[in-house]
């Protein structure tokens, strides 16, 4: 497959996933990084692999009518013959004209257990911090598929860990990304090998 993943922060995510392409682990070729922050620290980890990337805002593109924006995307995604796309900490709705091209074929990683703690301004380390003071006891990553709903696509995979007594946002969203770096390869490996069907 062609991926495309969508980046806006540090990018720990995307290079779990270069990783196991360069350990062998994973066949798809990494072709494309689209951004919405050129400052992103996807972005340099782009840079660092040879990966083209495209910073699309309404800030570079402001001459763009509404509808050629979102085109934008399609375009650049037909460009490189893209088959699936995973979302990897992007600060953003994907736009619905891409959704709808790449039905099935986009995917989040969540960093809880949805729909627990998912939707508005659930993001980044809000996810952790509302997870520590609802004082729950378990916490977890969701990979899901991406459809028009926020956060309610298919789910694809869950796991959990254990919320300590004496964990705080930080040490929680440290081990929670560390379950995501191993399992968002994992479902890729699943989708290239025919395990997991994406109808
Ligand atoms: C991850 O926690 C992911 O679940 C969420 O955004 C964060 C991205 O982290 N969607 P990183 O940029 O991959 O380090």
């Amino acid at each position: 497959m062609n991926i495309c993943v969508f980046a806006s922060g540090g990018g720990s995510n995307f290079n779990a996933l270069l990783q196991a392409k360069k350990d062998g682990f994973l066949n798809s070729d990494f072709k494309l990084l689209i951004t919405n922050n050129s400052h992103c620290g996807a972005v340099d980890i782009a840079l660092a692999n040879d990966i083209d990337y495209y910073h699309i805002s309404k800030k570079v593109f402001p001459d763009l009518s509404e509808s050629d924006f979102h085109k934008l995307y399609v375009d650049i995604l037909d460009e490189y013959e893209i088959d699936l796309i995973l979302l990897a900490g992007y600060m953003k709705m994907v736009d619905t004209i891409v959704i709808r091209k790449f039905k099935n074929r986009i995917i989040n990683i969540h960093p809880a257990l949805l729909p627990s703690f998912g939707g508005k301004g659930m993001y980044g380390m809000n996810v952790h911090k509302a997870v520590i003071e609802s004082g729950a006891k378990e916490s977890g990553i969701t990979i899901h598929l991406v459809d028009e709903f926020y956060d309610k696509g298919k789910i694809l995979l869950q796991k959990k860990l254990a919320v300590n007594e004496d964990d705080n946002e930080h040490t929680l969203q440290k081990r929670v990304l560390e379950l995501e770096h191993k399992y968002y390869p994992q479902v890729v490996k699943q989708i290239e090998t025919g395990e997991l069907i994406l109808e």
